[in-house]
């Protein structure tokens, strides 16, 4: 069975006290065989939680990072940076992309930056209503997709993570277990889609290789419809991340969870 990546995507919340007290008490849990769990809390809680989780299972990722490598960039990060603190980072989060206006070449430059600091890039792609309602859905992903992954060599594109994250589906931290949320099919064809863009420019290996995340308003209740499908390799959980009584429950699921061939619409 293929492993499960569970990443638990904080936002803005927390004070670096409450973040670095939450990653303790996730640090000791026990993680399940099969599972990998990650926290992606806020750039100022990173180097601390670093410092704690060394010697444990948890991993770290961080939520942004600017391309260039150094330099006058008021307010930005970098990925070397975040070498040696964070194993993932956030690449092209739907929030980046609307409320902060980032490009599909931003994006990609983001992402070969990541991969030139042996981070991996957790590349978010996702159609918002409106696409959606115009059908524009498996346009608007190809292109997020194809586009953020340009510059990788298909060695690097073996190794990175891509999310769907739908923009409609995604919560406001606290309505996830209310919120609209996509479809198991919804999720399914999307990974079909990532897949054979991926198979069609770099090969069936590599487009095997790739773990693709579901993200919106994932919780515990629906967990498992989205894992059982087999092109979805784990969740990108934001509000439900934020607390051990949703969180946790998804990384169980995650480890007992088989999953099944679903036949989608076309
Ligand atoms: P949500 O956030 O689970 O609160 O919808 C997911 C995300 O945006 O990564």
């Amino acid at each position: 069975m293929r492993s499960k990546l569970i990443l638990g995507n904080w936002k803005m919340h927390f004070t670096v006290k409450q973040a670095v007290s939450f990653a303790g008490k996730l640090a000791a849990k026990p993680i399940p065989e099969g599972v990998t769990v990650g926290v992606i809390p806020h750039a100022l809680a990173l180097s601390e939680i670093a410092t704690l989780l060394q010697k444990t299972g948890l991993k770290l990722g961080a939520q942004n990072a600017y391309f260039q490598d150094e330099g006058a960039f008021t307010g930005e990060i970098s990925m070397p940076m975040l070498r040696g603190i964070a194993k993932y980072v956030l690449v092209g989060h739907s929030e980046r992309r609307h409320i902060f206006h980032e490009s599909n070449e931003l994006i990609r430059h983001k992402v070969a930056a990541a991969v030139r600091s042996g981070i991996i890039p957790v590349l978010c792609i996702g159609e918002t209503l409106v696409e959606r309602q115009h059908y524009h859905t498996k346009q608007v992903l190809t292109d997020q997709l194809v586009s953020g992954i340009a510059d990788l060599t298909s060695e690097e594109v073996a190794k990175i993570v891509v999310a769907y994250e739908p923009d409609w589906a995604i919560s406001d931290g606290k309505s996830f277990a209310k919120h609209d949320v996509a479809t198991p099919e919804d999720a399914q064809k999307s990974s079909d889609i990532i897949r054979s863009n991926i198979s069609e420019l770099y090969g069936q290996e590599v487009a095997k290789k790739v773990k693709v995340l579901y993200g919106g308003s994932a919780n515990p209740d629906n967990a498992a419809a989205f894992l059982k499908c087999d092109g979805i390799d784990g969740l990108l959980p934001g509000g439900a991340s934020l607390n051990m009584a949703t969180f946790w429950p998804m990384v169980e699921i995650a480890a007992t969870t088989v999953p099944t061939k679903i036949n989608v619409k076309k």
